[in-house]
């Protein structure tokens, strides 16, 4: 296997001066990877030199993971001081942060975390799996308070050294403003939907301007996504024109190019693939051979508002659609 020396990839510094890789591996296996596929994917991941993973209590595969994670220790492959790992509280759990916590130290047999997220800013749960038009009565609009008591949960952790940083996930401009004057411990990081065509350029601003370093889901534009969250509206970003034509002239898969591109306009790109060809090349890319800088104009320009994961089954009763979950008059719709 081809092995990248991680001393090689380059590092993006959080706002508490920590520095973690310019790129990690998602670990989400959609509804068509396996938790097997995707330990295994992991495994190799460290072989060839990732040391940033982002996994989450309900991708349903932590477990497998922290086996994998058990293993490269164990064999001498990685010491856990070089991992940065990363998870997430999932809704049903809002209330029960520290169990949600201590199960994901357990299972990914990891001691502490690096980051633990508020995978979303609201505790609206579906089941594992439903269908977009399901709806769960419980679900209410986001509320602040609610907020900050889940995030309490989260900065008592850090207190007690279990979870290094905390990050926040899925947040709009107007949430980030209800909530940051309540939080004592500042997130280090928001993980949000970035790809070519989902620039989120207004969000993007506002957390570097605060501080809060970006990491960007999806950043291939998720072509094998769960069937739920395909429309017939969206865009195949590895398809469009012209980055294709970016790519021809790296001579390099599309893919490569959104990567260099989220890298090189300052987020971190967790790319999510079980195949080693794919998620070796998906590393090299930070290595080697930029984007120029007319060419990163070019991609700037991409952006369609090609919004992947719309939320559909966090909506309460009474919300219109997916939009009002997203804010986008400015005001936090519901409240
Ligand atoms: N915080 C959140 O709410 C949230 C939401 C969604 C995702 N995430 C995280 O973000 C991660 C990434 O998102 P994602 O997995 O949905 O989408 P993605 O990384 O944009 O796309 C992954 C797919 O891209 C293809 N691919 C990967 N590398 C490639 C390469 N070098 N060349 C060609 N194709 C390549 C693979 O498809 P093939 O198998 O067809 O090659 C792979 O399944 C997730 O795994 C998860 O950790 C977080």
């Amino acid at each position: 296997m081809a092995q990248i020396n991680p001393a090689d990839v380059p590092k993006v510094t959080l706002g508490t001066g920590e520095q973690i890789p310019c790129v990690g591996m998602g670990t989400f296996g959609s509804d068509r990877f396996s938790p097997a596929q995707v330990s295994a994917a992991v495994a190799g991941a460290i072989r060839c030199g990732y040391r940033l993973f982002d996994c989450a209590a309900c991708y349903g595969n932590e477990d497998q993971i922290g086996e994998v994670f058990q293993a490269a220790f164990d064999e001498g492959v990685v010491e856990r001081k070089d991992l940065f790992i990363m998870t997430k509280v999932w809704n049903d759990m809002h209330q029960r942060v520290e169990e949600s916590c201590e199960k994901s130290v357990r299972d990914l047999k990891c001691g502490y975390v690096d980051m633990l997220f508020i995978h979303w800013p609201f505790p609206n749960y579906h089941a594992p799996n439903c269908g977009v038009d399901s709806r769960n009565p419980d679900s209410k609009p986001f509320s602040a308070e609610e907020f900050a008591s889940t995030y309490r949960q989260f900065e008592a952790l850090y207190d007690r050294g279990l979870v290094r940083n905390i990050g926040i996930s899925n947040m709009t401009i107007p949430k980030l403003e209800a909530v940051l004057p309540l939080l004592r411990v500042k997130p280090a990081v928001c993980e949000l939907e970035l790809h070519p065509c989902f620039q989120q350029k207004e969000l993007f601003d506002y957390l570097t301007e605060k501080g809060i370093q970006p990491v960007g889901f999806m950043p291939l534009g998720s072509p094998q996504r769960p069937e739920r969250d395909i429309c017939e509206e969206d865009i195949a970003d590895l398809q469009v024109p012209e980055l294709r034509s970016i790519a021809a002239s790296h001579n390099c898969h599309p893919a490569l190019v959104a990567l260099k591109w989220a890298r090189q306009r300052g987020q971190i790109p967790i790319p999510f693939s079980v195949h080693e060809l794919e998620y070796v090349s998906n590393l090299k890319a930070m290595t080697e051979d930029p984007l120029t800088d007319e060419e990163m104009a070019v991609i700037a320009t991409l952006e369609r508002n090609n919004r992947l994961v719309k939320g559909q089954v966090f909506l309460w009763e009474g919300a219109n659609d997916w939009h009002d979950l997203w804010d986008e008059d400015g005001f936090i719709v519901g409240v």
